[in-house]
């Protein structure tokens, strides 16, 4: 209607026969600028009607080769425009030749524009008022109650329709909804016991429980009647009207265990577990000793294994707070990632048997707890290896959902959706597939755009700076395949004394391989004495 009002000759696409007449009687097109959008064909149709000049506007909502073959059609100082979005989003490629004739591209996409641009949005429609004033015409319009929206979306995805599809709501349409869930609230009749309770995430689920109507909480920690925040959490909790018993366990002592529980059991039954004891001793794995590996696996193994042992019976949760690690994998915690597998596994187990459990896969979060108290930049290294950063907000929605659902088994968060694996290991396992985000755009593809530069700027440096360029990105591969931070990576040491062995020097040859050079040898990255001798060694190659 607007190409028709501003007086354009008209070549157009159909996908039907009943189309093409539509176009014919109601636009008054002529049949032989009416080509078919089911293939390629109507290139030649546009060319030779058009005395191979082309057309000055492509609006194109067709994709794939029929998307290039329209951006063909263009004769020179043509404008391209877009309305669809398939191929954007796939990150497909376009044959630039068409450009030589000084072609515009233009993509348009409203939700965009009215999120980022509201003021041009607003100015838009107001003009697309103006003209459909102006403008006679005559659009069918196909009407559906709102009662039938699915019918109306399923009409629109077949593509058959002509016209507009209209949802129109009237008196006594029924609709779906969802209700909303009713607040939790906790039982102010029995007590709930948070293991590691004092600090970090237990302390800060403790507070929420008490928020949601708890009035007995009994934490726990080794160090609890000692610490030095004993009083002010008492006190504080007793401002909520909640008390706060305040008991030093080692959870991996069952015996203790069991007589602080009968303790209160007898007057308060104890109705919720919530599982938060962790030490973390990080090493990788061939220089870690039994006493680090043991000293990790105590609280989240023993001590899980114990608490399931003595609640077997009347509670209304048990929960466990487990790693995304454990899914993941991160090569400097293999005794943190071991006892994570424990307690995942324990809690499906406990399900199978009809006993509550859902352990819950965090990633990494942030403010509270043992990542945000860390000197290490641990929340940076696993952020750049996919793991995502969580607030203390969204772990209590986790919560809340575990305790509605005491019988989930396994609540696996704190995984960032991605657009290119890049290096990152665990995402080509299928199992991730779904976060995987077509023509996303995240860090990660910003990391892999600077990698794919990274041997651009090795040429434009001098030798120094590439020296310090390459022993500086080494650092960085080795702290990320270690999970280590880059301070922890001495560069006077050779890389052997990380644990870099034949396998892991073959990961770094292919990564030199793919950023740097192919010259460099497995033999070359175990020999070298340093880092510095092996960025040494491989500018060497690199100059050859
Ligand atoms: N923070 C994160 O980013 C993150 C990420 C993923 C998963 N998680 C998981 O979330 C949970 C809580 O982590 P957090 O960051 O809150 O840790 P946190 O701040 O270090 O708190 C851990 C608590 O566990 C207690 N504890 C350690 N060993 C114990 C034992 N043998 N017996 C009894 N209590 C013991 C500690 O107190 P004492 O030293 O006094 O015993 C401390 O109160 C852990 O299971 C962890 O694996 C945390």
């Amino acid at each position: 209607m607007i190409a028709k009002d501003v007086g354009a000759k008209i070549f157009a696409t159909v996908s039907s026969e009943e189309k093409r007449n539509f176009l014919i009687t109601t636009y008054g097109i002529p049949p032989e600028q009416i080509f078919s959008s089911r293939d390629t064909s109507f290139y030649d149709g546009v060319m030779k009607t058009t005395q191979g000049k082309g057309v000055d506007i492509v609006l194109n909502s067709l994709a794939g080769p029929l998307l290039q073959a329209g951006l063909d059609c263009l004769a020179p100082f043509g404008r391209f425009i877009e309305l669809g979005k398939r191929d954007s989003q796939l990150g497909h490629t376009l044959n630039m030749s068409q450009f030589t004739n000084v072609a515009s591209y233009i993509s348009i996409d409203i939700v965009q524009l009215a999120i980022k641009k509201s003021r041009v949005f607003q100015d838009s429609l107001c003009e697309v008022m103006k003209l459909l004033n102006r403008i006679q015409y005559d659009i069918p319009i196909l009407s559906f109650g709102i009662s039938e929206l699915s019918k109306a979306f399923r009409k629109l995805q077949g593509g058959t329709h002509i016209g507009k599809i209209v949802v129109n709501a009237k008196e006594g349409d029924n609709i779906k909804a969802i209700t909303a869930l009713k607040p939790i609230r906790l039982t102010a009749n029995g007590a709930y016991l948070i293991v590691g309770g004092l600090k970090g995430i237990g302390l800060e689920m403790a507070r929420w429980m008490a928020r949601q109507g708890a009035k007995t909480l009994i934490l726990i920690s080794r160090s609890a009647e000692t610490d030095e925040n004993h009083e002010s959490i008492i006190a504080e909790f007793a401002g909520y009207g909640v008390q706060a018993i305040l008991r030093s366990c080692d959870v991996t002592d069952k015996s203790n265990l069991e007589n602080i529980v009968q303790d209160y059991a007898a007057n308060t039954p104890i109705r919720g577990v919530i599982q938060s004891a962790v030490v973390l001793q990080d090493s990788i794995f061939e220089n870690m000793s039994l006493e680090q590996w043991n000293k990790v696996i105590g609280p989240k193994v023993k001590g899980t294994k114990n608490l399931h042992e003595i609640f077997q019976n009347n509670l209304d949760f048990f929960i466990i707070l487990s790693s995304a690690t454990a899914v993941l994998g991160n090569s400097g915690q293999t005794n943190y990632t071991t006892a994570g597998v424990y307690q995942d596994a324990l809690a499906r187990y406990r399900v199978q048997n009809g006993l509550p459990a859902v352990s819950m896969n965090l990633g990494v979060v942030s403010g509270v707890g043992i990542a945000a108290r860390s000197t290490a930049d641990i929340e940076g290294r696993l952020n750049s290896i996919g793991y995502r950063i969580q607030d203390p907000s969204e772990l209590f929605k986790m919560l809340e959902t575990a305790i509605r659902n005491p019988y989930l088994g396994q609540l696996i968060t704190g995984v960032k959706p991605w657009a290119e694996p890049g290096d990152i290991s665990w995402r080509r396992e299928p199992r991730f597939a779904s976060l995987w985000q077509a023509g996303g755009s995240d860090e990660d593809v910003k990391k892999a755009s600077k990698q794919l530069s990274f041997k651009a700027q090795l040429l434009e440096s001098t030798k120094e700076e590439g020296h310090e360029l390459l022993v500086e990105a080494l650092v960085m591969w080795m702290a990320n395949i270690f999970g280590l931070s880059s301070s922890e990576i001495n560069k006077e040491l050779p890389l052997t004394a990380f644990g870099v062995d034949s396998l892991v020097a073959g990961e770094l040859r292919n990564w030199l391989v793919k950023n740097v050079t192919t010259g460099i040898t497995i033999f070359d990255i175990v020999q070298s004495q340093s880092t510095g001798e092996l960025a040494t060694r491989i500018q060497e190659k690199f100059a050859k």
